[in-house]
């Protein structure tokens, strides 16, 4: 007798089929989107690199999460756009400062029905662009950037943030905002480390979503991990464990999916992966150009970042993909 042939077309041949044997599912439950907020406009301002995404005014960042609520989105995170910025960015933690505003409204508008993550760093807040307090010889001073997110962690947490994301990439970070929480009696803050964060050109859109260009033609090479590295990506993931990270974040996506593997493997805190502003530019673009379906790529992009692992995943195709999946 011969044995049976494998034949895996069989379970190709239907959509019914095919659904049922899928092994990873996308759900609107995994996405994360992110929101960027601009102190002093009236109205919402288009980003020209970012089609489709917007920096909100006070009142359309409220509508605009009112409806993702609707869509079933579970979270949104924030990163806030000052009118004013200072070499140590300040207005990051003043009570009054917009993503503090804003988290009061959101918090307000919604009570407990959406996760509200807050982006702890100070770049978008300093008049140099850098993520922390700069020194005399250019470089970013580790501890002297602590005690600043300190201070911003404690403003958001005041604020109604659910979860603090650090992403700045100082040594020690995690574990200088969880005392800072803890000893402001804001201990249910919980924290999402950016722990395995690349020095990436992909987020070349991002800095012009929050009007950030770094001083000196400069870059962030000396805070955020180097690209070949993926070992260190796993140090950095236990460092920030160790410290007390609720959860982590890899970032950005598709490019280091193999460390999202990774990652996966080692730990069982949840994982998040940023599918960042150059990876939702290139697909954009693309489309807008006739050269690929925007919409089928996008959503194979997420399911490709799914299946290597992510529990959520920050996207700019949050609306977009809840949109797709309900339909
Ligand atoms: C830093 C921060 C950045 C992004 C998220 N948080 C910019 C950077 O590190 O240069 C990038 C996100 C994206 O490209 O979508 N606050």
């Amino acid at each position: 007798m011969t044995f049976p042939e494998q034949r895996p077309r069989r379970l190709r041949r239907t959509a019914a089929m095919r659904r049922m044997v899928a092994e990873t599912r996308l759900c609107v439950d995994d996405l994360v989107a992110p929101l960027f907020v601009r102190e002093g406009i009236a109205d919402p301002a288009p980003i020209s690199s970012l089609p489709g995404v917007v920096q909100h005014s006070r009142s359309s960042l409220r509508d605009e999460v009112a409806e993702l609520r609707g869509m079933g989105i579970p979270a949104v995170i924030l990163f806030g756009i000052p009118e004013s910025r200072d070499p140590v960015g300040s207005e990051a933690w003043n009570p009054d400062g917009v993503v503090q505003v804003a988290l009061r409204d959101l918090r307000d508008d919604l009570g407990d029905d959406m996760v509200l993550l807050a982006d702890l760093c100070v770049d978008e807040y300093t008049d140099h662009g850098h993520c922390g307090v700069v020194a005399d010889d250019g470089t970013v001073d580790n501890d002297a950037t602590l005690e600043l997110y300190q201070r911003v962690a404690v403003a958001q947490a005041e604020a109604g943030a659910d979860v603090c994301a650090p992403s700045g990439m100082m040594d020690g970070q995690v574990a200088a905002i969880r005392s800072a929480l803890d000893s402001s009696g804001h201990d249910q803050v919980s924290i999402l480390a950016y722990a395995a964060k690349y020095a990436s050109a992909l987020y070349g859109p991002f800095r012009d979503a929050v009007d950030v260009e770094i001083a000196d033609g400069g870059d962030r090479r000396g805070y955020q991990q180097d690209p070949p590295n993926a070992r260190e990506a796993l140090s950095e993931i236990r460092a920030d464990l160790a410290e007390g990270a609720d959860m982590v974040m890899v970032k950005p996506a598709l490019a280091y999916l193999d460390v999202v593997a990774r990652v996966r493997d080692e730990v069982d805190v949840p994982l998040a992966v940023y599918h960042v502003s150059g990876e939702y530019a290139m697909v954009e673009a693309a489309a807008a150009n006739g050269w690929l379906d925007g919409d089928a790529v996008a959503m194979e992009h997420l399911l490709a970042i799914k299946r290597a692992g992510a529990d959520f995943i920050l996207t700019y195709l949050a609306r977009r993909a809840a949109q797709l999946i309900g339909s």
